[in-house]
C-alpha cells in the first residue's frame, strides 16, 4: 500500500489523495485499531479551531498523544487569531514552532492560504467546503461492515454541504457509488461534483437528485448530517420545512439494502435530519464510525509525519 507517499504532504481537500492512498491509509487505521502497530512520533501537533469540535479535538489529540507525540490546544479564541492577526503571519510563525497543524475554519481560501505560508502539513479538521478526516473514518467503519468498498452505493441525504464534498470525493475515490438528494437550492457545489466526476471515471456512478426516495433505493449506506452547519444556525428554523422531506427515517431506511447501514458524523439533530429510532436502531454505526475517528486520523498523522 502506496502510504511512504504522505509524508510531510498536507491534506486539505479528500481530493489530495489518490485511491491508492486512501486504501493504504484505511489498512493502517484498521492495522492500529487492532493494535498491531507501535510507533513513536515524538512531534508536536498544534489544533487552530474557529469553530467547536467534540470528536475531531478530542480523537486528533488522543491519536498523537498515543503516537507518542503532544498536542496543543490553539483555540482562536485564545491566540491572536481572535484578535484578527492575519492567517499569512499565524501561518509562518506556528511553522517554526509545531511539526503539525490541524485547522478548523470557514473558508477554504483560508485554509490553502495558511498552506501557502507553512511548510509544515495542513489538516483540514473542518472547512465550509470539505470535511476529509471524516470521511477517512466513514470509509474505514463501511469497510469493516462489508469487507471492501468498491461498487457499494452510499446515499447522502439532506445538505450539500461540506460532508457532501467530501463523500463525493472520497467515495468515488475507491469506487463507491455515491448519491446525494438535496433540495434544489442545496444541492452541493457544481465543482466538487464535477471533480467527483473525473475522479470516477467509468468506475463509480455520481447521482445528484432533489428525490430521497429515488435515491436511497438500494442503497449500503445512508448518510445524513445537521441541516444547517456550524456558523448557519440562525437559519436553522427556516430550513426545517424544507428539509423535513430529506430525513433518514425508517420509511426512507427500508428502501435501502436489506442490510444497509446508517452513518451520521454528529453532533446530532434527533428529530431532524435523523429519528431516534434509526440513530439508535440495530441498522445505526454510528458509535463505530466516531470512533474511526481515531484510527483514521492516527493512520494519517503516523503517515504524515514519517513514523508509520
Ligand atoms: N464529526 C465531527 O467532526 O464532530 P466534531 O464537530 O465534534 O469534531
Ligand atoms: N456540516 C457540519 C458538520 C459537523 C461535523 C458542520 O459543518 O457544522
Amino acid at each position: 500500500m502506496d502510504i511512504a507517499s504522505l509524508k510531510d504532504r498536507d491534506l486539505l481537500s479528500m481530493a489530495d489523495l489518490s485511491s491508492e492512498e486512501v486504501l493504504g491509509l484505511l489498512h493502517l487505521a484498521r492495522e492500529m485499531k487492532a493494535d498491531r502497530v507501535q510507533l513513536r512520533a515524538s512531534k508536536v501537533l498544534g489544533l487552530l479551531f474557529q469553530k467547536a469540535s467534540t470528536r475531531t479535538r478530542v480523537s486528533f489529540s488522543v491519536a498523537m498523544y498515543q503516537l507518542g507525540g503532544q498536542v496543543l490546544d490553539l483555540n482562536a479564541s485564545m491566540t491572536q487569531v481572535g484578535r484578527g492577526e492575519p492567517t499569512i503571519d499565524t501561518a509562518r510563525v506556528l511553522d517554526r514552532y509545531l511539526d503539525v497543524v490541524a485547522i478548523r475554519t470557514f473558508e477554504q481560501q483560508e485554509l490553502e492560504t495558511f498552506a501557502h505560508y507553512a511548510k509544515i502539513p495542513v489538516i483540514n479538521a473542518l472547512t465550509d467546503l470539505e470535511h476529509p478526516c471524516q470521511v477517512l473514518a466513514d470509509l474505514m467503519t463501511v469497510q469493516e461492515q462489508f469487507g471492501s468498498l468498491a461498487g457499494l452505493t452510499l446515499t447522502y441525504v439532506g445538505d450539500g454541504n461540506n460532508m457532501a464534498h467530501s463523500l463525493l470525493l472520497g467515495c468515488a475515490l475507491v469506487g463507491m457509488n455515491v448519491r446525494i438528494a438535496a433540495p434544489a437550492a442545496y444541492q452541493p457545489n457544481a465543482e466538487v461534483v464535477d471533480r467527483a466526476r473525473q475522479i470516477a471515471a467509468d468506475r463509480s456512478e455520481v447521482v445528484i437528485t432533489p428525490d430521497p426516495q429515488a435515491a436511497a433505493k438500494n442503497a449500503h449506506v445512508l448518510y445524513t448530517d445537521v441541516w444547517a452547519s456550524m456558523g448557519q444556525e440562525d437559519l436553522a428554523a427556516t430550513r426545517i420545512p424544507i428539509f423535513q422531506p430529506y430525513q433518514i427515517n425508517e420509511e426512507l431506511l427500508s428502501i435501502a439494502d436489506a442490510d444497509a447501514i446508517v452513518l451520521h458524523c454528529l453532533p446530532a439533530h434527533r428529530g431532524e435530519e435523523i429519528t431516534e429510532a434509526v440513530l439508535e436502531g440495530s441498522q445505526s454505526r454510528v458509535w463505530d464510525e466516531a470512533e474511526n475517528r481515531l484510527h483514521a486520523q492516527k493512520a494519517l498523522l503516523a503517515c504524515i509525519l514519517g513514523a508509520a
